[in-house]
């Protein structure tokens, strides 16, 4: 699925009035996704997720950065996430299915912090661009 450039107008518009709050909403949607799926949890085994603690805020602020970097790349998302996804493929190995988790929650959170700025065609457009992203973070899963 590839986003076309008024996916990519509305993504970068969308994003711009986040401003500071990014990681902000990393975190919460990090919580939401531990929260609603719990399996997820499995992966951060090692870490503190009681809600509100200071690694999960520290992973919410680097998730938000990632997704930062990847609407500043919308056309070469490949590359400039090829690191990361060698690091959930081959490293973590985390399941695909965990990414429709994620970017749910990442939706809910969006329209609950920005209900004004998600009307219907800014959410199929993020909607789709955080389905990009996922798709190349597991693309060498197998
Ligand atoms: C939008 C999708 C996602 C983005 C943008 C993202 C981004 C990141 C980033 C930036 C890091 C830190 C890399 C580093 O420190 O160098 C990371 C680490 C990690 N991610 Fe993801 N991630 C995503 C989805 C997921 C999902 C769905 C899971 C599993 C449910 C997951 C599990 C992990 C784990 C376990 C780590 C290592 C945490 C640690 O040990 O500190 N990620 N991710």
């Amino acid at each position: 699925m590839a986003l076309s450039p008024e996916d990519k107008c509305n993504v970068k518009e969308f994003w711009e009035k986040l401003g500071e709050n990014t990681n902000v909403y990393g975190t919460e949607a990090l919580e939401r996704t531990f929260s609603s799926f719990p399996t997820t949890k499995t992966y951060f085994a090692h870490l503190d997720l009681s809600r509100g603690s200071r690694q999960v805020r520290d992973h919410g602020k680097k998730v938000a950065d990632a997704l930062t970097l990847a609407v500043n790349h919308l056309d070469d998302l490949s590359e400039a996430l090829s690191s990361l996804s060698d690091l959930h493929a081959h490293k973590l190995k985390v399941d695909p299915l965990n990414f429709k988790f994620l970017s749910h929650c990442l939706l809910v959170t969006l329209a609950r912090h920005h209900p004004g700025n998600l009307n219907p065609e800014v959410h199929a457009s993020l909607d789709k661009f955080l389905s990009c992203v996922s798709n190349v973070l597991t693309s060498k899963y197998r």
